[in-house]
């Protein structure tokens, strides 16, 4: 028996994810949250700051910048220097910070995790949507539909990678096009690597957008967390990874007097995630990628319902069009499953369902999912 077999309740709990559906008999699979418990290592570390009794504002220190420089090399071959970072309560407010620190008209590819299409908005910026495209090779960028959404306006491309949520880890090939396309159209690109401690196949590596080329380095905002990768979101910590100093300091100036200091007890998780939870982080994969399978077999069962391998993430983004339901989610919430509605992405007629919970709470709700196509 694996430690990710053993259910946490969290209901009546602080869990969004869970208090959404209180008091109904609804299994809630949407938000990007895992239910299961933080790595041991990362346990350890808080009861030892919580220990030390006080709570004053904090800032990185030597061990840790060391460990995610650390994490970085090891798993990614990506050189990073300690005057990269800038320290986050969060990958949105880095989505937000860049659409104000970079002038002009701001680009992504839907279906993109909501955040994308409302953070240019925010910061008052023109915001361009070009399609990713799926046509029977899985999904991937169109360079012509992203040529054509361009304006002679935009200066920044903001890059889901992996994607959330259809679920890619884009490869080098498909990255060095659009390093290509950034450098002809002079784009910063805003690479959010959140998902990257989750890829599936084995066959996959992820590849940091700034680890291309120097070119590609100096055009580049990356971000990236602990938080979904070892499960600990609710403790506000991440980081931007800014090799160009002048777009550092565009980036920094944007922060200021909005972003507050990062949380002391995310700090701490980061250090202790990233450098003493390897075991944990192996037995997670293998244990989301028995899940995916679960998932891409029980969406099998119904021709009507399509998806696309998951290479990455814990979320699994499935097309249910075909069944002919004015509001999918609501339809499969009246069966007891609660899912992301695709609409908040940019397309309605999908839905997204997070397979990040023990082998039990899943199998319930893939008999459900099943109940629910059954009667549509
Ligand atoms: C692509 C992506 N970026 C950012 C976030 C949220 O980041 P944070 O909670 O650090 O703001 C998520 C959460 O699901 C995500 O999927």
């Amino acid at each position: 028996m694996s430690p990710f077999d053993t259910p946490i309740d969290r209901r009546g709990s602080d869990s969004i994810k869970w208090n959404r559906y209180a008091g109904r008999d609804i299994l809630p699979l949407w938000v990007a949250d895992m239910d299961f418990a933080a790595p041991p290592a990362v346990l350890d570390a808080l009861h030892r700051r919580i220990e030390h009794g006080i709570l004053g504002y904090g800032g990185p220190w030597p061990s840790l910048t060391e460990s995610v420089l650390a994490h970085l090399a090891d798993e990614y071959d990506w050189s990073v220097e300690a005057d990269w970072l800038v320290w986050l309560p969060g990958l949105v407010s880095g989505l937000n910070v860049a659409c104000r620190a970079v002038d002009g008209d701001v680009l992504t590819a839907a279906p993109i995790y909501p955040p994308f299409l409302s953070a240019p908005l925010f910061a008052g910026r023109r915001l361009q949507r070009a399609e990713l495209a799926c046509t029977g090779k899985g999904w991937h960028f169109d360079r012509s539909a992203l040529a054509s959404a361009l304006t002679a306006a935009t200066r920044l491309f903001l890059l889901c990678h992996p994607h959330n949520p259809v679920g890619r880890c884009w490869r080098r090939d498909e990255l060095l096009d659009l390093a290509a396309f950034a450098e002809a159209k002079d784009l910063v690109v805003c690479s959010d690597e959140i998902h990257c401690g989750l890829i599936l196949d084995t066959d996959r590596r992820h590849i940091p957008f700034a680890s291309l080329s120097p070119e590609a380095a100096r055009r580049s905002i990356t971000l990236m967390a602990p938080s979904k990768t070892f499960n600990i979101p609710g403790l506000g910590c991440a980081f931007a990874v800014i090799p160009d100093a002048k777009l550092r300091h565009r980036f920094e100036r944007a922060m200021a007097g909005i972003v507050p200091h990062v949380n002391v007890l995310g700090l701490a998780a980061c250090e202790a995630a990233y450098r003493d939870s390897g075991d944990w982080h192996r037995a997670l994969i293998d244990y989301l990628r028995a899940n995916r399978d679960l998932v891409s077999a029980a969406v099998k069962r119904d021709r009507r319902i399509k998806m696309e391998p998951v290479e990455a993430t814990y979320l699994a983004w499935v097309d249910v069009r075909e069944l002919g339901l004015s509001h999918p989610a609501a339809h499969f919430e009246a069966h007891g499953l609660g899912l992301s509605d695709g609409a908040d992405f940019g397309t309605p007629g999908w839905l997204r369902l997070n397979f990040g919970c023990p082998r039990s709470t899943l199998d319930e709700a893939l008999n459900r999912f099943g109940n629910a196509c059954r009667t549509a």
